[in-house]
């Protein structure tokens, strides 16, 4: 995720903030840049790749300023490049801009601005922000005005930072939704995007809220609220090390980006799923493109898999288009039957997996149309497709995957949508898809409330030699993500398949000791289901199941319940159910004392056949 760093005061600053973001490296970026005053105006550097670029090129430059903001960018809106690394200038070059998150208006904006003669020098979002700033600065001369006027014509989820070339000593910070926190010092202030950055300068900070516009000099420091009215200054002290810093308190990478889904969905829907329900996917596929396509075929491995058995589920349910989802391993040895019609779809976090890459390569062979659904920008597999939508959930530290597959499905349920505009689709699932799909953010940031009742669990069954995971339908897809996750940090051996196939063999390994994770979220197959747990306890198994908060003739056959918030849209319901399998994971692992953010056996990216 991108990082922001900020200073004032008598130290040199360049030095300052550029160690500031070496301290956020840990996060993943791909481009940096720092913006300082200099003379009588603003000087910007900045360099795609390594931090090591810029400060090659900060050495040759040898800046001299006692204020200056930087910058590390994970691409979402244009590549990794230089033109399009931040800090982003204003139409007259007078105020730089620095910024985390989206901005869902700015084609919107873009085309007003250019109509008003503006010109960019970037693909970015971030640019387009700088120019309406400006834009305001014209209008008031101030820069805490420009920007208190500026972000009102904003749309998304942001934090964002400006300096201008008149106001040597200030900075102007805003927060909406992205994080943004003040370091407070004596004769000096600080900011950054996330507490690590701070921590050698300062331990004294103000984690901006929602909303929040700060006006920071060397001496002081002006908080307001979204209305404009001051608030108080009350630093909270941190007490952290480094370590535990970089993982926001949390003690595992895994743990935090589990609780990282509500924000990372907020972003991935963010411009896309618009206020009135409508999608919008700009730069994918032409109109008749979408509407051409007869047939989806998902190419993918592991947790990316996954996500595509969800969207088989949507798609196939809502739209009754046929979706065929297929190994990438397996793809290329199986002489695949691809028609003009298709579009294939290949998913990958890491965008570099090298089975999914050859599988792409042969579906580009025989012309199919290819759609990327893919985390990191600028990956091979973003390259390769045809068109690509980028999940926007950050970087993902930790090997198992938790946010992206979240994401992944999300997209999905995207596509789905955009695709449901021009087939005779069912109306009544379009409706709840959507209306499930906006109101996702919330629903997951229920269950993680709910993660001590889980982690209670999880002590009880932490010694299974044996786990099922169960249920029907869509939750047969959740519960297969739930598995791997199990085996992948905890290491404990699963089973995982549609609950009613466990009579036709598996049910002969059920024994006392045994458990089975049933997934039970689709009201129309709950009867079922509470027969297939009659018949692991029957034989002596332990039932855990997850279950919307009204399932009451569930709860009552089961010897552990792990309650979701109910869904209207059944692949939304079991994707949410997704999480408290992904906390009992981790807390079934944390238990048993297992390697959690780099399990035995296992890479992050898997460049090997
Ligand atoms: C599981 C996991 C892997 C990946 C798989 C594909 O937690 O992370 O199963 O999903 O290796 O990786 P990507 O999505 O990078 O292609």
């Amino acid at each position: 995720m991108c990082g922001i760093a900020g200073y004032v005061g008598p130290r040199e600053a360049v030095t300052v903030v550029f160690d500031q973001i070496t301290r956020l490296e840990y996060r993943g970026y791909d481009s940096a840049g720092v913006a300082y005053k200099n003379g009588d105006g603003i000087k910007v550097l900045k360099r795609a790749g390594k931090l090591s670029n810029l400060k090659q090129l900060l050495d040759s430059e040898k800046p001299k300023a006692q204020m200056a903001i930087a910058h590390s960018r994970w691409a979402t809106h244009g590549g990794p490049t230089d033109q399009n690394a931040h800090p982003h200038f204003d139409q007259h070059e007078l105020i730089a801009v620095i910024h985390n998150g989206i901005i869902e208006n700015y084609y919107e904006l873009a085309q007003e601005l250019k109509a008003r003669g503006h010109t960019f020098k970037s693909e970015t979002d971030t640019e387009i922000a700088a120019h309406v700033i400006g834009e305001e600065y014209e209008i008031t001369g101030s820069l805490a005005d420009a920007v208190r006027r500026g972000v009102k014509r904003l749309r998304g989820a942001f934090a964002m930072v400006a300096i201008c070339k008149n106001e040597p000593d200030t900075l102007v910070a805003v927060r909406n939704a992205s994080p943004l926190i003040l370091g407070i010092g004596s004769g000096e202030n600080f900011l950054a995007s996330d507490i690590p950055a701070l921590l050698p300068y300062t331990r004294e900070v103000v984690v901006m809220e929602e909303g929040d516009l700060a006006v920071m000099t060397r001496d002081r420091i002006r908080l307001e609220d979204a209305q404009g009215k001051e608030k108080l200054i009350q630093p909270m002290h941190v007490d952290w090390n480094i370590e535990s810093a970089e993982k926001g308190g949390f003690e595992h990478f895994m743990l935090k980006e589990i609780h990282e889904q509500p924000d990372a969905i907020r972003q991935c829907l963010s411009g896309r799923l618009l206020k009135d329900g409508g999608v919008q996917l700009l730069n994918c596929f032409s109109d008749e493109e979408w509407k051409s396509f007869e047939r989806v075929v998902v190419i993918a491995c592991g947790t990316a898999y996954h996500a595509g058995l969800m969207g088989k589920q949507m798609i196939e349910s809502v739209l009754r288009v046929p979706v065929e989802v297929i190994y990438a391993s397996e793809f290329r040895y199986n002489n695949p039957i691809l028609r003009p019609a298709d579009l294939v779809i290949v998913i990958s976090q890491s965008g570099e997996t090298i089975d999914t890459l050859v599988a792409l390569k042969l579906a580009k062979e025989h012309r199919a149309k290819t759609l990327g659904i893919v985390n990191v920008v600028g990956s091979s597999i973003a390259r390769e497709c045809d068109e690509v939508l980028y999940i926007q959930a950050g970087p993902e530290i930790c090997v198992a995957s938790t946010k992206a597959y979240s994401a992944q499905v999300a997209t999905l349920a995207l596509v789905c949508l955009q695709m449901a505009r021009k087939s005779a689709a069912d109306q009544e699932k379009i409706f709840n898809l959507t209306r499930e799909l906006q109101r996702l953010p919330n629903l997951m940031e229920t269950c993680l409330e709910r993660e001590s009742q889980i982690a209670e669990i999880a002590n009880q069954i932490h010694r299974a030699p044996l786990m099922f995971f169960l249920g029907r339908g869509a939750d047969v897809a959740a519960c297969m993500e739930g598995a791997l996750k199990m085996k992948e940090i905890a290491y404990i051996p699963t089973q995982e398949s549609p609950a009613g196939e466990m009579k036709h063999g598996p049910l002969a390994l059920v024994e006392s000791g045994v458990v089975a994770v049933f997934a039970s979220t689709n009201p129309l197959t709950r009867e079922k289901v509470i027969s297939n747990i009659k018949e692991i306890k029957a034989r002596g198994g332990t039932v855990a199941a997850i279950i919307f908060d009204s399932d009451e003739q569930t709860a009552h056959e089961a010897d552990f319940v792990i309650r979701i918030p109910h869904v209207d849209s059944p692949p939304i319901g079991a994707a949410l159910s997704v999480l408290p399998m992904q906390l009992l994971a981790y807390h079934v692992a944390r238990l048993k004392g297992c390697e959690i953010d780099q399990p035995r056996n296992l890479a992050k990216s898997v460049t090997v056949e």
